[in-house]
């Protein structure tokens, strides 16, 4: 795992990635930035297409690490673009999409020759969009709403801009892989440990490959919901698969998680350390554990914080999963779906966590083997009922 820091949209973003990570998958599935699509994944079809340095790229066969100290711009960073308003507003008028698939990357190329054409040369425009597919559109619609930005802005005196701001010979962002980080990264802010007789040297910090943030609300006042997460067997009892195997201290819990997915079944042993801050009502736990029989070994860490709601009597929880997953498990699950999961998950946690708080007997609490697969069907269920429920609607 690599840090790569870049500017991403004007924002400088600074994330783990692994070394085979696509610019594409990293901007889509770290920073969220889904309008930057996927087709060929091959470099043909031009879905991917972003500005890298101010220049058309393909984002599927860029490698994120070969991007350190880049500018990235993505179709949302195009939001306030000028020439970008144009081109939408002429894509809208000449029909130039159907199912817009291809629009994103389409934006960026033809952006570039809005900047670079002298004039709206219908030759010129389809050599320019040749390397932009669209399975649509028959490329007529498209032509047009480029011809017509290109001859507004000239009849504006916008004049070209010589080679569209390249200021390099060669491929775009050529260079940036072998381009040095001149200063030390800023050491990682961690949370101070709550106990005194902790000994973090066993339970080590990392940075997590993946983050996914969560919210809960309960009907408990803050500090109540406070004490009850310093009851590490009671959080343990909420949490879905979770087991203690001896008694727990803050500065080291040693358990297991039972999960299944499909076929796989995992029993992950590990040790995690708990630390918290009573000022800010906030508080961290991070921990290792190996499944043997899985060969997989994942680093977690949960961070919380709580903000109080109706003046007191009801608490927002906020939460930032982060985790690396290494081994067989980790080749299973696309990241959305990663996302739908946590979600059931932290809201069954919620649920638990509720009833526990309520003075419920602890044998309603959480179920004892973490099942993907059936969480994974009802999201699948309520998502194809969504569809489903959109395509019966009436015109
Ligand atoms: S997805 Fe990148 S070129 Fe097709
Ligand atoms: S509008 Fe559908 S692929 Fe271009």
């Amino acid at each position: 795992m690599t840090t790569i820091a870049l500017q991403v949209n004007r924002r400088t973003v600074e994330l783990p990635a692994e070394p085979r990570t696509s610019l594409a998958d990293f901007v889509r599935d770290k920073l969220d930035l889904t309008g930057t699509h996927l087709g060929c994944e091959h470099g043909v079809c031009g879905a991917c297409t972003v500005l890298l340095d101010g220049v058309p790229a393909r984002s599927c066969i860029t490698y994120a690490a070969a991007c350190e100290g880049a500018d990235v711009t993505t179709i949302e960073g195009l939001d306030e673009d000028e020439i970008t308003t144009e081109l939408r507003a002429a894509f809208t008028r000449e029909h130039a999409l159907q199912c817009g698939y291809c629009t994103p990357g389409m934006l960026v190329s033809a952006r570039d020759l809005v900047l670079r054409l002298p004039d709206a040369d219908e030759r010129r425009i389809r050599v320019g969009l040749s390397g932009n597919l669209c399975r649509c559109t028959g490329y007529v619609g498209i032509v047009r709403a480029v011809q017509s930005v290109i001859e507004a802005r000239r009849a504006r005196s916008i004049a070209p801009l010589a080679d569209g701001g390249r200021t390099s010979l060669g491929p775009v962002g050529s260079g940036r892989a072998t381009a040095g980080r001149s200063e030390p990264r800023p050491a990682q802010q961690v949370l101070a440990p709550a106990s005194e007789s902790t000994t973090p040297g066993s339970i080590p910090d990392f940075t997590p490959a993946t983050v996914l943030d969560q919210r809960f609300t309960l009907p408990h006042p803050p500090t109540k919901v406070f004490a009850m997460f310093d009851d590490i067997a009671g959080i343990a009892a909420c949490l879905p698969g979770v087991s203690l195997m001896s008694p727990p201290r803050p500065e080291r819990v040693e358990g297991s998680i039972r999960v299944r997915l499909g076929p796989i079944a995992a029993a992950f042993e590990g040790a995690a350390r708990v630390e918290r801050d009573p000022a800010t009502l906030s508080g961290r736990i991070v921990g290792i554990g190996t499944d043997q029989r899985s060969h997989s070994a994942t680093q977690g860490e949960i961070r919380y914080r709580l903000l109080p709601l109706e003046g007191g009597a009801a608490t927002a929880v906020e939460l930032s999963i982060g985790y690396t997953l290494t081994g067989m498990l980790a080749q299973v699950g696309r990241p959305g779906l990663v996302r739908d999961l946590a979600k059931r998950l932290v809201a069954e946690f919620a649920a638990n966590l509720d009833r526990h708080m309520s003075g419920a007997p602890s044998g309603l609490t959480a179920a004892a083997e973490l099942s993907f697969w059936s969480i994974a069907s009802d999201v699948l269920r309520a998502r194809l009922a969504r569809l489903l429920g959109r395509r019966s609607e009436p015109e």
